[in-house]
Order: structure tokens, then C-alpha cells, then sequence
């Protein structure tokens, strides 16, 4: 049982919602997300902040949601695969599909959300900045190179699309 000196409330938006929870001090973000809010989008492999598959937007940057805790959210706008999508699929998950970013899938959720971080600061990106930019995720399947074909295909599609 958890000491209750070890619970804390943290207020946040999740994929823009408000939220309030009481959480033990010691649980990280990818236990919040799929345990207490059911978003198995959020994948979980390393446990170390090393694989990006738990990777979800924290004010728009990737985190590891495995490396965080979820006290550390406070105040703050979480995202997750499932809050990517409008009326229609984003464009970065468009091209996912459209290039044969993903084999298994496993990797996907974290990948496209990394991705978009990307494409939100830099609309252009050459060959070599996505590369670097993703090599934070591995995949066990795909080798890559549809990754990032898929990238840099969901960066033309952004500059062709009107601006909301
Ligand atoms: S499970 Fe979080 S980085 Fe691997
Ligand atoms: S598509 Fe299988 S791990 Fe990337």
C-alpha cells in the first residue's frame, strides 16, 4: 500500500483536457497514461529512456514517459498518439502509412509523435537533420530508411496544406 505521505495531486492537460490526479510520488508518466487513463498507444519497452517507444509530447517536446514521473507533468500539456489525430489522421501519420513507416507497429506511436515535434519547429528538414532527429527511437523492423522517407514526405504535405 502506498504511504499517503507519498501522494501527490498533479493537475495537467492531456491531450486537451484538463486533468487532476492523485499519484504516488514514485509512478512514471507511461504507468498514468496506460494504467490510470487507458492509453495504450503509449508503448513501453527499455524502461531507460533509451528505445523512444513510451515517447509522448510534454509542451510539445518528446519525453520519454518511462524517464519521467508523473508528478513532473504538473501544470504542464501532455500528448499522446491518441490525441493526434482530428477529423482526419495527421499528416505525419498519413505518410506513415502511405510509405511504409511501420512494419510491426510497435515503435509507430512513438516515432510519429517525434516526427511531428520536428516538423512543428523545423517545416523543411533535409535528409540529415531527420535522421539525427529520430535516431533518438529505435526500430526492430523496418531499417529505417521508410522512416524516414515517411518524414520527409509528411514535411511536404505540411507545407502544401493550408494553415488552419
Ligand atoms: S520504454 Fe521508454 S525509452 Fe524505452
Ligand atoms: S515497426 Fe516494428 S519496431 Fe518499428
Amino acid at each position: 500500500m502506498t504511504d499517503p505521505a507519498h501522494v501527490v495531486t498533479v493537475r495537467f492537460h492531456l491531450n486537451g483536457r484538463a486533468e487532476q490526479v492523485e499519484v504516488p510520488t514514485s509512478l512514471t508518466l507511461t504507468d498514468l497514461l496506460r494504467d490510470r487513463f487507458g492509453l495504450s498507444g503509449v508503448k513501453f519497452s527499455c524502461s531507460r529512456g533509451v528505445c523512444g517507444v513510451c515517447t509522448v509530447l510534454v509542451d510539445g517536446d518528446p519525453v520519454a514517459s518511462c524517464s519521467q514521473f508523473s508528478f513532473q507533468i504538473e501544470g504542464r500539456a501532455v500528448q499522446t498518439i491518441e490525441g493526434l489525430r482530428g477529423d482526419v489522421p495527421h499528416a505525419v501519420q498519413r505518410a506513415f502509412t502511405e510509405h511504409g513507416g511501420f512494419q510491426c507497429g510497435y515503435c509507430t506511436p512513438g516515432m510519429v509523435l517525434t516526427a511531428k515535434a520536428l516538423l512543428d519547429r523545423n517545416a523543411a528538414p533535409d535528409r540529415a537533420e531527420v535522421v539525427e532527429w529520430m535516431s533518438s527511437n529505435v526500430c526492430r523492423c523496418t531499417g529505417y530508411e521508410a522512416i524516414v522517407e515517411s518524414v520527409l514526405a509528411a514535411a511536404e504535405m505540411l507545407r502544401r496544406q493550408p494553415r488552419a
